[in-house]
């Protein structure tokens, strides 16, 4: 019982976070004392080349240096070395010809997919479907195991709030519930519950941490945000991730709160170590040790792998400086010995736990039998078209009919092969996509006369293909245009200042619409854009994000309405970039945004809403959700809420809504958010289906961090809100009472 600053009495229950329970599924017998027995007879060099990751080529090889490096001990693991054929003939040399055979282990960025490209790990989130992320990660697992990898630089679980980020892209969006149910589903989708077993790989949850809140949105910029923040906001994904087994973490580029995240004890030691009892190992980001010399916390490359290596940080990416200071750090007393054999520690166990000790070579089927397989192909196209969202459709603008006459296809990246892989497409090729041409041409029938004409080329200020656009859209009965983001714009370091489209894409949007044909926007994009005037006119506007290897079937598929789109934005969409951050979990303010009253929270030249809110999605069918009913009008602190809500497909066309559930604690001893997302349920539906769904509400969800970071639930009014996104919503209040 605690009194607060107003004199309210609070009962504040503590619930104990229960230690993770992971590590015990990927354990080894005696993996402990295998681990000491190769330490006793371990050299201090050859300790130090087991914390030691070096690049390969961007081709898969290796090397030539690398050979001798392994050979003599200095060099425990690679990444982008990949290929059956090198992975195992560097991996001979360490098991045959090194003194103590400990095998390398291979990483790769395997982020959405290894050879058959998924979706942009966004439009995944998209689905509101954690298991289709599962599904794919498995797939990408497979592929990536077949080609020698064992272990992938993914999941990629950085909460993002402000789409300037290019790596926004790479992550589940804004939201730190739904991120955790997508980070559980990538790490069991890489790992499965043995990650021993053929055809899975070990999974990496990065950046270790808030990376994705660097100021202004630049790439390896500085971050600073208080511990509730980041227990409340940016932990959970990894959180999920650690419970789920992942059995690496790679730490971050950015500053935190005036220590990198590198070099952070508090948050690569104390909680990922003493609370969550994570026992893998933690890599760094590339050249991230030497990098805290820019960061001004060391002086020198000695200084900084000192910081590293006494945070928590296990390997070294890229730089050399654990092995290079190694010595004299340990000579001068900056670094002891037990710190050096905790980190091989951690290592040597995820290498047992892999199996690589008793299956160093990849002996399985030839690559080629496992890569971009049809039933893999198939995988994509149902995923990416799962993910897409539909923003708008007026007057039924879609689906089209397939036997329409005539569709001019117009847009730069209509046909354009790489957009859709996104960034980090691991090996996937352009020349394997199937782009939106192709897929609508697939679609259509043998009469309907399909005219492409790019318009204008994404990054370029000509409009001297506008003329030939705006003849194949006069000609045609409906105009479907394709406008977005190119790869090489989203991603890593790939931060902008404006979220509008870029060089004359929306000119060309506003010529083809001016021709008064029906016309409808695809969006190929790997963050939220500034859309206003399409949002404002155009009839129809799908999201379809960076889709992956099968992008122009899936697109087809929804455009032709062979699949109903149900996805959901799992960020929302700013009207201009002025509004950033905008996210739907925000604190209130003592003014809220009040039409007409000048002296509230917003602006006077845009208005304080987005654009489009996150959890926003249409379908080709109208759902209705009503009649909100709990099973308590009050629970006690330990207690539990059934809460539930009828779902009903109210339109003509069998379809998807996902059920969104939010709560606001009312009033606490700390500000709280105005909606938090606690449940969702995507449901499919017959014409005039209805179903009843059900969520639990425990106290674990009412919970938040308290002003002594204690994890409490705190007595009081609660509202509990559903329905198909964060703003359209039906509410309900129960109390928490104090026993
Ligand atoms: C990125 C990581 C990636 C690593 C290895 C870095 O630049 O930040 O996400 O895993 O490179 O490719």
């Amino acid at each position: 019982m605690r009194l607060t600053k107003l004199g309210i009495v609070i009962i504040a229950l503590e619930l104990a976070l229960s230690a993770a329970p992971y590590s015990a599924q990927h354990r080894q017998p005696n993996e402990e004392k295998r681990i000491n027995d190769l330490l006793a007879r371990m050299t201090l060099a050859e300790k130090l080349g087991q914390l030691q990751q070096l690049d390969g080529e961007s081709n898969g090889n290796f090397r030539p240096e690398h050979r001798d490096l392994v050979r003599q001990g200095s060099l425990g693991s690679t990444l982008n070395v990949r290929g059956v054929q090198r992975t195992n003939e560097l991996q001979r040399i360490a098991v045959e010809e090194s003194r103590l055979k400990i095998p390398l282990i291979f990483g790769f960025d395997v982020i959405h997919g290894y050879r058959t490209i998924f979706p942009i790990p966004l439009a995944e989130a998209s689905s509101w479907d954690p298991s289709l992320a599962e599904k794919s990660e498995s797939i990408a697992a497979k592929e990536t195991y077949a080609s020698g990898v064992r272990w992938t630089f993914a999941p990629m679980l950085d909460i993002a709030r402000d789409p300037r980020w290019g790596r926004i892209t790479e992550g589940a969006g804004e939201d730190p519930y739904l991120g955790a149910a997508f980070a559980r589903a990538r790490v069991l989708g890489f790992q499965g519950n043995d990650y021993s077993a053929p055809g899975r790989i070990l999974a990496c949850a990065k950046h270790w941490v808030a990376y994705g809140a660097t100021e202004g949105g630049r790439d390896y910029n500085t971050t600073d945000m208080s511990e509730q923040t980041l227990r409340e906001v940016y932990f959970p994904p990894f959180r999920a991730a650690i419970d789920a087994g992942a059995g690496s973490v790679m730490s971050a580029f950015n500053d935190l709160n005036g220590v990198p995240t590198s070099a952070n004890r508090f948050t690569l030691s104390q909680v990922l170590r003493g609370e969550w009892k994570f026992d893998g190992f933690v890599v760094s980001d590339y050249t991230a040790v030497k990098e805290l010399i820019n960061h001004g916390l060391a002086a020198n490359d000695k200084e900084a792998a000192q910081a590293a290596l006494n945070a928590g940080v296990d390997m070294e990416m890229v730089s050399r400086l654990f092995n290079q200071n190694g010595p004299e750090l340990l000579k001068e007393g900056k670094l002891s010995q037990a710190t050096i054999d905790e980190a091989v520690r951690r290592i040597l166990r995820i290498k047992f736990r892999l199996g690589l000790f008793e299956h160093p070579f990849t002996t399985e089927a030839p690559e080629s039998l496992s890569l971009l397989t049809p039933a893999n192909r198939a995988a994509a196209r149902e995923i990416a078209g799962r993910s897409m969202v539909l923003l708008k459709n007026d007057h039924e603008a879609l689906p089209l009919k397939r036997d329409i006459g005539s569709i001019a296809v117009i847009g730069p990246l209509a046909d354009d092969r790489r957009s859709p892989l996104g960034w980090w497409a691991g090996d996937g090729t352009p020349e394997d996509t199937i782009t939106a041409l192709a897929g609508i041409k697939a679609k259509v029938s043998a009469q309907t006369k399909v005219t492409y004409a790019k318009g204008c080329d994404p990054q370029s200020d000509s409009d001297a293909g506008f003329a030939e656009a705006v003849a194949a859209a006069r000609a045609s009965e409906v105009a479907v245009v394709f406008v977005g983001e190119i790869s090489e714009t989203v991603g890593e370091a790939a931060s902008k200042s404006s979220l509008d489209l870029s060089g004359r894409q929306m000119d060309l949007v506003k010529a083809i619409y001016a021709t008064g044909k029906p016309t409808v926007v695809v969006l190929i994009n790997g963050r939220p854009l500034t859309i206003g005037w399409i949002a404002e006119n155009t009839p129809g506007i799908l999201e379809a994000w960076m889709g992956g290897t099968e992008a122009g079937n899936a697109i087809a598929d929804v455009l032709f309405g062979d699949v109903n789109p149900g996805g959901k934005l799992p960020v929302t969409f700013p009207r201009t970039v002025g509004q950033v951050p905008i996210y739907y979990n925000h604190m209130n303010t003592g003014r809220p945004p009040e039409q007409g009253n000048r002296y509230t929270s917003k602006y006077l030249d845009v208005p304080w809403t987005p654009q489009f809110p996150f959890g926003f999605g249409l379908s080709y069918t109208r759902f209705k959700i009503s009649n909100l009913q709990l099973s308590a009008k009050q629970i006690g602190p330990n207690g539990k809420l059934t809460v539930s809500v009828d779902v009903e497909n109210v339109g003509q066309r069998a379809g998807d809504e996902v059920v969104q559930l939010y709560i606001r604690d009312v009033a606490a001893s700390m500000t709280r958010p105005v909606k938090e997302l606690k449940g969702f349920r995507r449901a499919t539906l017959q014409p005039r289906e209805k179903r009843r769904v059900e969520f639990a509400l425990t106290s674990e969800q009412l919970g938040f961090w308290n002003r002594e970071m204690r994890f409490v639930v705190e007595p009081g009014e609660f509202k509990v809100m559903a329905g198909p996104n964060s703003e359209d919503l039906t509410e309900a209040t129960f109390a928490v009472t104090g026993r």
